[in-house]
């Protein structure tokens, strides 16, 4: 723990939690969710945005850190552009750091909350058959279901052009498997998880937009391959028309706005043990 941090630790005079979200980046269901997670076990939060904080001012990630900290955030919550933010974090502030999102790397609750979703409607992970479909390589939820669900049994299937879902992301984790063919990803799969891609991400690439769609897009005759009763999933935001059809987004099968609502108890859970709350 840095020393400068041991002369600035707050005292607290009374027994009120206190959560800072410290959001570098956008965010609509992550930031919500553990805000209203957080004021349901009873605690006082506060979102801090680099625009109209003192990071604007060229605050590092650390003193931002320490200065929430000395104010009496007894848990912070970060997301962060940057690949491995939230570890340095961790490394100078004595409270618990919650990863929201960093960079190309993890997304961690959003792994748990679906794997939470996939449970209300399976039996176990165990076996399953999960098809991954979209840009893996800029996906941090993507990196997180991976190393989540494979530890649990699941069988997972990456799919997408190369340049969205390179060979190696077979090594991610054992059994992970990688195909270019949208229908081979999705015979008897048991979940179908949907990817969001950003256009401007295809600039360059050997694939473009009208090919994209074209060879991967998830549409209705293509989920007919997976398993009669089979879920589709998407970590959001959607860009219908784009990844999916925005039919499928709405169908039975889609539960897109169960993955949100779960958000919220899952989060509650995350931060009952950071916070040391009996729940
Ligand atoms: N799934 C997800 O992380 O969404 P937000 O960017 O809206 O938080």
């Amino acid at each position: 723990m840095a020393k400068r941090f041991q002369r600035a630790r707050p005292r607290p005079l009374f027994k009120e939690k206190r959560v800072a979200l410290l959001f570098y980046e956008a965010s609509t269901r992550t930031r919500i969710s553990f805000e209203f997670a957080a004021k349901v076990l009873g605690a006082t939060t506060t979102i801090v945005h680099p625009t109209a904080s003192s990071v604007e001012k060229g605050e590092s990630l650390v003193d931002t850190g320490l200065t929430i900290r000395a104010l009496g955030a007894q848990v912070i919550i970060i997301r962060h552009p940057s690949s491995g933010a939230p570890h340095v974090l961790a490394r100078h502030v004595d409270v618990p750091v919650i990863n929201a999102g960093d960079g190309m790397h993890e997304h961690p609750s959003q792994a748990l909350l679906d794997a939470f979703t996939i449970l209300q409607h399976k039996k176990t992970l165990h076996g399953l058959r999960v098809a991954i479909v979209g840009d893996i390589y800029h996906s941090r939820v993507a990196r997180s279901e991976v190393h989540l669900l494979s530890r649990f049994g699941a069988k997972v299937m990456l799919c997408g052009p190369p340049e969205l879902a390179p060979d190696s992301a077979a090594t991610l984790a054992p059994g992970v498997q990688v195909t270019r063919n949208v229908g081979e990803a999705l015979r008897g799969a048991d979940v179908v998880m949907v990817l969001r891609i950003q256009k401007e991400r295809l600039a360059g690439k050997q694939i473009g937009v009208e090919q994209y769609i074209a060879q991967y897009q998830v549409t209705p005759e293509r989920l007919k391959f997976a398993k009669s009763d089979a879920i589709l999933m998407h970590p959001g935001p959607i860009i219908r028309g784009m990844e999916l059809t925005g039919e499928l987004a709405d169908a039975q099968q889609s539960v897109v706005l169960q993955q949100v609502a779960n958000g919220v108890p899952v989060r509650m859970a995350i931060l009952a043990r950071a916070l040391e709350i009996r729940v």
